[in-house]
């Protein structure tokens, strides 16, 4: 089997294709990326020269390239996307049009295509906030709270739509928050590492008391090729592995394992629009698909924080480029 892989440049994406290449020896991977600033080559170095991997430059946008990189390939795994909320507060639009109309665009071109499997990534966060102990199932009503949720939840009504209406073979995952190696470092848990590293404040919005539900990323490919290989069509799948920590919580646990002083919080102006609470039943993929997550917490947490400590070429580059100016900009303090 060979997939077309879309935005497998990224975090999850890049992880996702090291993570097949090395337990599944019969398939092949093609790469389509624009290597927007989240995207980043560096994060495949491992296996770009693997004969079973491909890399093609471009945008999910661009229905020509879309459709000849599609050739050979039976199913497409939609990784592309602008993931990050804060900046969906400062510009919604290229979040419209890379994950509402590039998810389209791909969609018809999987039309085209004739493709066994279309797998749509998205997250929790378009159900929006659930407080008290409830969690979100797959029937939980969308209720997104930010440009980025709502542009994720259209993308999943339109993916399933295609099903519907014309057959086509799809299906909806929904993650919860990923954890672990090649995170760019915008998101919460790499940021935090970074600065303690650097014995910089960390910024905690508002009170500190939202809560979300960590997945080491491993653990989220793990269930993506799950679905891919057994999942229903036209079924969406939640993914998650139940472990719910406060924002607050979170970072003192980082700081101990860092061994630095708890004054590095720093409590800065809340989120606008910001959720409370995600936390996700995921008992449909565990009793369907006997899938279950495997990295422990605690574990997973002490494996990534060791990543960021022994990756500093890495995380260097980063804050060299455009992270450099939207850092400044976003915290108000040098990086
Ligand atoms: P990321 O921002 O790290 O990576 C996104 C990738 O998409 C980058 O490589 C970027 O270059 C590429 N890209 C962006 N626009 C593109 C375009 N128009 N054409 C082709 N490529 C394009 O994101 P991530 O954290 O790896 O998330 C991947 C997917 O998983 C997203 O769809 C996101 O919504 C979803 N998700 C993320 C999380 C999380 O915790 N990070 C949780 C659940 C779901
Ligand atoms: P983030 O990593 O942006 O993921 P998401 O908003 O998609 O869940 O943020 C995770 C949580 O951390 C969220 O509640 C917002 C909070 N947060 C901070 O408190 N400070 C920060 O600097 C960032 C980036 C996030």
């Amino acid at each position: 089997m060979k997939i077309l892989v879309t935005g497998g440049a990224g975090f999850i994406g890049s992880n996702f294709i090291k993570y097949v290449l090395r337990e599944y020896q019969d398939i092949e991977i093609k790469n389509l990326d624009l290597l927007t600033y989240a995207g980043n080559l560096k994060n495949l170095i491992e296996i770009q020269n693997d004969p079973r991997y491909e890399f093609v430059k471009g945008d999910i946008n661009n229905f020509d390239l879309v459709d000849s990189s599609l050739k050979e390939c039976q199913s497409i795994i939609n990784f592309a996307a602008e993931s990050h909320v804060d900046r969906s507060i400062e510009n919604p639009n290229i979040f419209i049009t890379t994950n509402v109309l590039g998810t389209q665009t791909l969609l018809n071109c999987a039309m085209k295509n004739s493709i066994e499997r279309y797998i749509q990534i998205s997250t929790d966060e378009v159900y929006g906030s659930i407080e008290g102990k409830g969690l979100f199932t797959e029937s939980t009503i969308l209720s997104p709270s930010s440009p980025y949720s709502a542009s994720k939840a259209a993308a999943d009504l339109l993916t399933l739509s295609y099903h519907k209406t014309f057959n086509l073979p799809a299906i909806v995952t929904r993650c919860s928050n990923n954890y672990g190696p090649n995170q760019f470092p915008e998101k919460l848990m790499p940021l935090m590492i970074l600065n303690i590293i650097k014995d910089k404040k960390i910024p905690i919005y508002g009170d500190g008391l939202h809560v979300r539900d960590w997945i080491h990323v491993e653990d989220h490919c793990s269930a993506i090729m799950n679905i891919l290989l057994k999942g229903r069509v036209g079924n969406v799948y939640n993914i998650g592995a139940n472990n719910e920590f406060k924002n607050l919580e979170l970072a003192k646990l980082i700081l101990k394992i860092m061994n630095k002083s708890e004054n590095l919080i720093d409590f800065v102006p809340d989120r606008p629009g910001h959720d409370r609470r995600y936390a996700i039943d995921s008992s449909k993929i565990k009793n369907e698909l006997k899938w279950k997550p495997k990295i422990p917490f605690i574990e997973g947490l002490n494996q990534t924080i060791k990543w960021y400590q022994n990756n500093q070429d890495w995380i260097n580059e980063i804050i060299s480029g455009e992270y450099k100016e939207y850092y400044e900009r976003r915290y108000k303090t040098k990086i």
